[in-house]
C-alpha cells in the first residue's frame, strides 16, 4: 500500500487531520490500534475555542456541532462562597466557545471519513513508524495475523500521550519537559440537567470542583480527589454530597442529581515535547503535549496542531515548498506553551495543594479577587480561555 500521508491514530488530533487534508487532495489512511467503539468510548472534555469550530467546519465535520453544541459567551469562578461571572465576550470584542463533547467531536469526525470512503485500519497491532529520517518513510503494522506496510511521503504522529511515535524518535534528538500535579479529577457523567446555564469553576477549602455540561439534559461535573482514591471508593451519592459541599447555597439549591452514567479519575500533568518534527514523523496532539484540563486547551491544541500540520503538507504538495514544514514545529512549540501556562496557572489558582498552607490559599483568593475586579485581568483570563489566534 502506498499514500501520502499515514497518520498514526484516530483520536481527534488523526481523525481531524486526516479530513483537513482530504479537502485539500493530499490522500491519507489512518492506522488505530483499538477499535472505533473503543475510541469513542473515552469521555474527555467538551469546550471548543472559535479556532476549532472553525477547522471543524473546513473539515466538513460541523453540520452537527451547529446544531446541538452550545454557544457559552461566560464562565463563572466561585471562591470564597460568591460565583464572579467572566464575560469573555464582552471581554475579547465578541469571541466565545462552543461546549461540544469531544466525544461527539470524534464520531461526526468519523462519519465523514466513512461517508469519503477514506482507509481507515482499526484494532491494528505492533503498529511502527520506520525509516522517518530518510526521503522514504514506511508504517508497519500487523492486522489479522499478517504483517502490512504502507510507503509513504511523511508520518503523523497522531497516537496519544502513551503512543509509539514520540517512542520511536531519537533519544538524542528529543527533550521532554513534565510536571505532575499532587491531584487528580474524578469526573461523573449524568443524565441530569445543568446547575447552571455556564460553566462554575470553584475553588473552596475541600478542593477544587467543576460544573460543566454536555447539553441541556446532560451534565459533566468533576472533582478534586487524591492520588490514592479510587474510582470505587466513590459511590454516586458521596460524588453528589462532595459536590454539595463545594458549591454556593444558590448552586446547592439547584443542582440535580442523578445515577452516573460513567465516572474515572484522571491525574494531571503538564508535558511538552521538543521538538515536534523527526526527519519526515510530526507529532500532534496529545503525543507531543498535556495540559492539565483546567484551562480545556487539550483538544483545542491537537486542532491547532492538526491545522498548522494540514497546511504545511498542502504547501509541499502544491508549492513544492518545505517552509511550511519546517517551521511547523517552531510554530506548534509557541502556542503550545502558551496554552501549557494558562493551563497551569489556571491548575494553580484553583486547586488545593497538599502541604502549602494558608498562605498559598491566601495568595490564590488575592489572585482571584484581583482577576474578576480588574479589567485587565479578567481580559487576560479570557483572551486566553476563548484561544489565542492562530499565527
Ligand atoms: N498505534 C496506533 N494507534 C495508537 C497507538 C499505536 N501504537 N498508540 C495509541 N494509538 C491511538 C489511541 O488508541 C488513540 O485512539 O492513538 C489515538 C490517540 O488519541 P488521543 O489520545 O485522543 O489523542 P489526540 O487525538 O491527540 O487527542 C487529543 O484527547 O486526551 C485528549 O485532552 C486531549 O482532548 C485532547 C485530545
Ligand atoms: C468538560 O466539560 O469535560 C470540561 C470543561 C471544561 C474544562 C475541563 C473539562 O476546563
Amino acid at each position: 500500500m502506498r499514500t501520502q500521508v499515514a497518520i498514526i491514530g484516530a483520536g481527534p488530533s488523526g481523525l481531524l487531520l486526516g479530513q483537513l487534508l482530504y479537502k485539500a487532495g493530499i490522500d491519507n489512511i489512518i492506522i488505530e490500534q483499538r477499535s472505533a467503539d473503543y475510541v469513542l468510548g473515552r469521555i474527555r472534555a467538551g469546550v471548543l475555542e472559535q479556532v476549532t469550530v472553525d477547522l471543524l467546519k473546513q473539515a466538513g465535520a460541523d453540520k452537527r456541532m451547529n446544531e446541538e453544541g452550545l454557544p457559552h459567551d461566560g464562565i463563572e469562578l466561585l471562591f470564597k462562597g460568591k460565583r464572579h461571572r467572566i464575560d469573555l465576550n464582552g471581554l475579547t470584542g465578541g469571541k466565545r466557545v462552543m461546549v461540544y463533547g469531544q466525544t461527539e467531536v470524534t464520531r461526526d469526525l468519523m462519519e465523514v471519513r466513512a461517508q469519503e470512503g477514506l482507509t481507515t485500519v482499526y484494532e491494528a497491532s505492533h503498529v511502527q513508524p520506520v525509516d522517518f529520517e530518510s526521503d522514504k518513510p514506511k508504517v508497519r503494522y500487523e492486522k489479522d495475523g499478517q504483517v502490512h506496510e504502507i510507503e509513504c511521503d511523511f508520518i503523523a504522529g497522531c497516537d496519544g500521550f502513551h503512543g509509539i511515535c514520540r517512542a520511536s524518535a531519537p533519544q538524542d534528538k528529543i527533550k521532554t519537559f513534565e510536571k505532575v500535579y499532587p491531584f487528580g479529577w474524578l469526573g461523573l457523567l449524568s443524565d441530569t440537567p445543568p446547575v447552571s446555564h455556564e460553566l462554575i469553576y470553584a475553588n473552596t477549602e475541600r478542593g477544587f470542583a467543576l460544573c460543566s455540561q454536555r447539553s441541556a439534559t446532560r451534565s459533566r461535573y468533576y472533582l478534586q480527589v487524591p492520588l490514592t482514591d479510587k474510582v470505587e471508593d466513590w459511590s454516586d451519592e458521596a460524588f453528589w454530597e462532595e459536590l454539595k459541599k463545594r458549591l454556593d447555597p444558590e448552586a446547592r439549591a439547584n443542582l440535580v442529581t442523578g445515577p452516573s452514567l460513567e465516572k474515572s479519575i484522571a491525574p494531571l500533568r503538564s508535558f511538552v515535547t521538543e521538538p515536534m518534527r523527526f526527519g519526515r514523523m510530526f507529532l500532534a496532539g496529545d503525543a507531543a503535549h498535556i495540559v492539565p484540563p483546567t484551562g480545556a486547551k487539550g483538544l483545542n491544541l491537537a486542532a491547532s496542531d492538526v491545522g498548522y500540520l494540514s497546511q504545511a503538507f498542502a504547501q509541499y504538495y502544491k508549492e513544492q515548498s518545505e517552509a511550511g514544514i519546517d517551521r511547523y514545529s517552531e510554530q506548534c512549540l509557541r502556542r503550545v506553551w502558551k496554552a501549557e501556562r494558562f493551563s497551569w496557572w489556571m491548575t494553580s489558582m484553583l486547586h488545593n495543594f497538599p502541604g502549602e498552607g494558608e498562605f498559598n490559599t491566601k495568595v490564590q483568593e488575592a489572585e482571584l479577587d484581583y482577576i474578576v475586579h480588574s479589567e485587565a485581568g479578567s481580559t487576560s483570563l479570557a483572551e486566553n480561555y476563548v484561544g489565542l489566534p492562530l499565527v
